[in-house]
């Protein structure tokens, strides 16, 4: 509770290689900032349950976050992303992160739902976290249901799925499902990975859409 990560780009090449990754692919701004919010949060997450003794990953995890989203310039449908996401990422030679973004949509959870906790830890994040604010599930599901109200059905057959994934989270640290909301709510959500990455992202010639 109440730790600010900071992570100056010089220090995180990975991180860098994130960036040129998705300005390439000409990912708009607005989608850099929530995949910086969920990173953030991805990472807060990975790094608690590190501290309890658990083979996960934070670096991975956060650079997972940080790309799960990155099909969202190329124009494909809802049905479509992640898995696109994933072919990205395959192709240039990162298989773990591409099982991150292919098992984060909701859809996973009926042919190929996260199974790492790293996998877990990013689909559980982005679905905490609506546009770069950290909403809890409770309020993340309903910004999906007014955005998306087509695809209520996909949308409350994943809740269940969602509700085990915060359970065996929020156990896992040793807190009730609601603690682990109360946390993730009050918790000073650091953007400095979106400052950091924004303006460079700006200077290589990423465009606001
Ligand atoms: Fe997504």
């Amino acid at each position: 509770m109440g730790v600010r990560y900071s992570w100056p780009v010089a220090q995180r090449p990975n991180d860098r290689v994130a960036l040129e990754i998705l300005r390439s692919l000409g990912v708009p701004p607005n989608v850099l900032r929530h995949s910086a919010a969920v990173a953030a949060v991805a990472f807060h997450l990975a790094s608690r349950l590190r501290e309890t003794g658990l083979a996960v990953d934070p670096a991975i995890t956060r650079l997972g976050a940080l790309l799960h989203d990155l099909d969202k310039a190329s124009g494909g449908g809802p049905d479509s992303h992640g898995q696109n996401a994933g072919q990205i990422l395959q192709a240039l030679g990162h298989p773990d992160l591409a099982r991150i973004a292919q098992r984060h949509p909701l859809q996973a959870w009926t042919s190929d739902p996260p199974q790492s906790w790293e996998e877990k830890i990013v689909h559980y994040a982005d679905k905490v976290v609506e546009e770069d604010r950290v909403v809890g599930l409770k309020g993340r599901l309903e910004g999906l249901r007014q955005r998306y109200p087509g695809h209520a059905e996909e949308i409350g057959a994943a809740e269940p799925h969602l509700r085990r994934l915060e359970e065996e989270i929020a156990r896992a640290l040793n807190l009730s499902p609601d603690q682990l909301t109360a946390e993730l709510l009050a918790w000073p959500l650091d953007l400095a990975l979106a400052q950091d990455l924004a303006p460079a992202y700006h200077a290589q010639g990423g465009k606001e859409k």
